[in-house]
């Protein structure tokens, strides 16, 4: 059940990077026989209002802030292309490998990844290293769909990240997301597997699983399963995008509560202070006795001077 086991020497908090939303578009590669479906409004939507929302040129500057930051993992929540064309598989895949290595960083797909169903072996193939945990090369042959590989756990000191997908493909003008049955199943027994071990359990997937953040057409349409599961095993974190503002809200744990942080799109070139482009560092210290506690810190890009700087800070022990 649990994938992959890596093991830190160090006891330095563990700096772990959310990134979402990227909508890495590529309309001048677009052949006219891949709009005959539902990317057709998409790709129309881009033309007329949506690259004045969104600027992939936010996705290279964010790499050297990245690099000098320096955060022990990733995780990635989706939305990586933006009609999930073949051709934006392959370039974001480019842009994955300048970030880091399927070891450092996890991805979980978004509704805009699988706008249509698209063959495995010309999407989601190119991004094989950052969906397997730990960028386990066992079994890549027998892995043809997203269900073979989530929900994906792997384990980095007493840090446990579990990636769940919520990327299928909806009708004209829906962008929901569905974790199924089978995953939802999946996850029960793995929040169970982890259940009174000394780890920080960290939940991240594309669509916001709790109630009123997005418009019904854009929700997880079996978020009440998730949050029943939740309630019944706990979590320490959830991470996720989709709604392309800062998210900051919580879930019930046997606990109490659980944090939850929206990222807003990196790319994103709207003003307003919570849509801003932006990603996070989750900075997570253990005490001796084994509690832990979070800091979150927010890079924000700033347009006059082309790069992301840290804005404010958020605590939550
Ligand atoms: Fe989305």
């Amino acid at each position: 059940m649990i994938d992959h086991i890596s093991h830190r020497a160090d006891s330095r908090p563990f700096l772990l990077a959310h990134i979402s939303d990227l909508h890495l578009a590529e309309p001048g590669k677009v052949h006219f026989r891949q709009l005959m479906n539902k990317r057709f409004l998409g790709y129309t939507r881009w033309k007329l209002i949506r690259h004045l929302r969104q600027d992939s040129s936010l996705a290279d500057i964010l790499i050297n802030d990245f690099h000098n930051v320096g955060p022990d993992h990733t995780v990635i929540t989706g939305d990586i292309t933006h009609l999930g064309l073949p051709c934006e598989f392959r370039s974001s895949a480019q842009w994955l490998h300048k970030l880091g290595t399927g070891k450092e960083i996890s991805l979980v797909p978004g509704n805009h990844d699988s706008y249509v169903f698209e063959p495995w072996q010309k999407s989601f193939i190119y991004w094989m290293e950052y969906l397997l945990p730990g960028n386990t090369s066992s079994g890549h042959a027998a892995l043809h769909s997203l269900n073979d590989i989530f929900p994906s756990v792997e384990i980095i000191g007493h840090i446990a990240l579990i990636g769940l997908s919520t990327s299928v493909p909806c009708s004209l003008r829906l962008a929901t997301g569905t974790l199924g049955y089978s995953q939802l199943k999946k996850l029960e027994a793995i929040l169970k597997q982890l259940q009174g071990q000394r780890l920080f359990r960290v939940i991240f997937l594309h669509h916001p699983p709790v109630h009123g953040v997005v418009k019904k057409r854009k929700c997880l349409t079996d978020a009440d399963r998730f949050l029943e599961i939740i309630k019944k095993y706990g979590c320490d974190l959830i991470l996720h995008g989709h709604a392309h503002r800062e998210v900051k809200t919580s879930v019930k744990t046997p606990q109490g509560t659980a944090p939850v942080f929206g990222a807003p799109s990196v790319t994103s070139l709207d003003p307003r202070p919570d849509k801003r482009a932006a990603w996070y560092i989750h900075e997570i210290s253990e005490d001796k006795d084994g509690f832990f506690s979070i800091n979150t810190r927010k890079r924000v890009f700033m347009p006059e001077k082309r790069e992301f700087q840290e804005l404010s800070q958020e605590k939550k022990m």
